[in-house]
């Protein structure tokens, strides 16, 4: 695996395969590499003849109060498990890299509408930041297609957003959540949480299908959503939000019928956790 930092490295790599007629799967990461981003590179493997990851630890993406300086940064570790993975080019570019004027003076990009939400309103201008560097990465490497997990279920929608609105020339893949085995699913951040904030972690996927299990069995959204949120405080996490929505993160009609996702994001001590879980609503 070749480690790349430099644009010019990047580029005569890219064009050796162009030229060979090979294609490119791409997965974006920043790093801190955990069995979850490796399935996504495993799977890059089956979709195209080379694999390019990147490790950007992204600041344009991080609110004022938010973990950038700590965000756990392990580059010798990540690129041993990249080579292990089958990872042709591990592309490693710096802040000036990648921001040549400065993080405070990029050009920016802002999708309408679906980071109002979720996320979005709890975490402003995070998704301007991260469309920003996904922009650049796809100007960067040029992939035919890219790979993102479901786990970041709005952060993949609002780059199926960006992609078709920009016409970028890139096919977006979804990969499915990994999780332990006690059902937490698998985060850099959960590194953050002591012994104790651990055991009570996994409470989020239970109550992920608890919701499932309700509203399935016919119960109001408002109610089953309210009720998990109690449920989370209680056991002391504190709650951004747990909601049914649908594939489009709008708020489905009473009664009506089709494919949903419950989606929770709660704080635990001073770790913030996002899960969700998709499922038919018959
Ligand atoms: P990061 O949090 O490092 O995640 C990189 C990719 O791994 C994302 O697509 C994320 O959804 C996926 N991923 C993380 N945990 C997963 C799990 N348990 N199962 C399956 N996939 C998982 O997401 C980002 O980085 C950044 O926002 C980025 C897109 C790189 C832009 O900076």
């Amino acid at each position: 695996m070749q480690i790349l930092t430099e644009l010019s490295g990047l580029r005569a790599a890219l064009g050796q395969w162009r030229r060979a007629g090979q294609s490119i799967a791409f997965v974006p990461t920043m790093g801190n590499l955990h069995a979850g981003h490796y399935s996504l590179i495993a799977q890059a493997r089956q979709l195209a003849d080379r694999v390019v990851a990147s490790v950007f630890v992204n600041p344009t993406q991080f609110g004022p109060n938010e973990d950038y300086a700590r965000y756990p940064r392990t580059p010798e570790q990540d690129a041993a498990g990249l080579a292990a993975a089958g990872c042709d080019v591990l592309w490693l570019p710096g802040v000036d890299t990648m921001y040549p004027f400065g993080a405070d003076h990029a050009v920016s990009m802002h999708v309408p509408g679906i980071t109002d939400v979720l996320d979005g309103a709890a975490r402003p201008g995070h998704f301007d930041g991260v469309t920003t560097v996904v922009s650049r990465l796809f100007l960067q490497v040029q992939p035919d297609v890219a790979i993102f997990g479901r786990k970041d279920y709005q952060q993949l929608a609002v780059i199926r957003y960006l992609v078709r609105d920009l016409a970028f020339p890139i096919e977006i893949i979804g990969a499915d959540i990994r999780r332990d085995d006690d059902g937490l699913a698998l985060s850099s951040r959960n590194q953050y949480l002591s012994a104790e904030e651990r055991a009570i972690a996994p409470l989020l996927y239970r109550t992920l299908r608890s919701m499932r299990g309700r509203l399935l069995a016919g119960e109001s959204r408002a109610k089953v959503e309210e009720e998990a949120a109690a449920a989370l405080q209680a056991a002391g996490f504190q709650p951004d939000y747990a909601v049914i929505r649908t594939p489009a993160l709008e708020v489905p009609g009473d009664g009506a019928s089709g494919p949903r996702v419950a989606l929770l994001a709660a704080r635990l001590g001073a770790t913030r956790l996002i899960d969700n879980l998709e499922f038919d609503l018959p």
